[in-house]
């Protein structure tokens, strides 16, 4: 499966900051945002990804990521010049995706709950039509909302509607079968002139095609949109880190446990980023591993 981070769009919702950064690079707590997204696709055990973004953000993420190889990865970039909507992604990842599955993934979105990583990697061994992901929301209005059935199958999808049918936001992570280029050069731009993923998403449920995975209550899924949003999000990861001493989205740490780079390599990467307490703790995570192998004498 290839992935892909679409980190694009105005950011007019986090102006000033965003005049000048996009706002997928601006930190929460201490990474940038765009670490959170990319872990997902990592945990899912996916190394070829596309970044997208704006003509002007996009040296930017060059920048930060390279070619991915450190981290084990082939990152690529391709640029989208307006914001004409999510499904737009598929049209311009369209070589990237090539004969295979994918997944996309919204680049202001974290994720973060048990399980979630082989949750990730049995979900996407095997897509046939699309796999969305629910997460009961106070403010539905805001997202794509999905309604399910008696039986718990997906029956209903509709962007931000005014009555919403239920609590239920389609989240920022989308699996699909190859047929989603397809699918996304043949719909027609919204009312708000945007190629709609949920318009993608009525096209698979219309098949039958289109399955929910409810996140529960024990995950958080957050997006970081606008400043208050920003701040919850930050505060999250900075009480869960301190209080327990792990990384949530550390790169380096999930190459390392995805066996996408080894622990000598994983060292190097946290001596390069070592006068910050991220790179120390890189450094420290690439020695815990290699004791623990060396004492089980692998
Ligand atoms: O976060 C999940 C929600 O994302 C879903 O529930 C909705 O169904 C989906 O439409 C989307 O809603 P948003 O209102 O959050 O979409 P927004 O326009 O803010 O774009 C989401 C991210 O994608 C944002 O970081 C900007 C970026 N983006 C957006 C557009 C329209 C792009 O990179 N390119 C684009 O063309």
């Amino acid at each position: 499966m290839k992935g892909i981070v679409l980190a694009g769009g105005s950011g007019t919702r986090m102006y000033p900051t965003s005049l000048a950064v996009s706002k997928q690079l601006i930190p929460v707590y201490d990474k940038p945002t765009v670490y959170y997204p990319l872990s997902v696709l990592m945990l899912a055990g996916i190394q070829d990804i596309l970044i997208i973004s704006t003509p002007s953000d996009l040296p930017q993420f060059h920048r930060l990521f390279g070619d991915g190889s450190h981290l084990g990865l082939n990152i690529s970039y391709a640029e989208q010049p307006e914001p004409n909507g999510l499904a737009e992604a598929f049209i311009i990842g369209a070589d990237h995706i090539g004969e295979e599955s994918v997944a996309l993934i919204l680049g202001d979105n974290i994720f973060h709950g048990p399980g979630f990583s082989p949750l990730l990697q049995s979900t996407v061994r095997d897509v046939d039509g699309c796999v969305l992901f629910g997460y009961q929301v106070s403010d539905p209005q805001r997202y794509g909302v999905g309604e399910v059935g008696a039986d718990g199958t997906l029956v209903s999808i509709e962007e931000k509607p005014e009555n919403p049918r239920s609590n239920r936001a389609i989240t920022g992570l989308y699996l699909y079968d190859n047929g989603v280029v397809d699918v996304a050069k043949n719909i027609r731009p919204s009312a708000r002139g945007e190629l709609e993923i949920t318009d993608v998403n009525l096209r698979y449920l219309a098949e039958g095609r289109a399955k929910l995975i409810d996140l529960g209550r024990g995950f958080t899924w957050l997006d970081t949109g606008k400043p208050e949003a920003l701040l919850t999000a930050s505060q999250f990861v900075y009480v869960l880190e301190s209080r327990q001493h792990v990384r949530i989205a550390c790169l380096e740490e999930i190459a390392l446990r995805m066996g996408f780079i080894s622990a000598a390599e994983c060292h190097e990467l946290g001596l390069r980023l070592g006068k910050s307490e991220y790179g120390r703790y890189v450094m420290e995570v690439a020695g815990d591993f290699a004791e623990t192998r060396a004492v089980a004498g692998v």
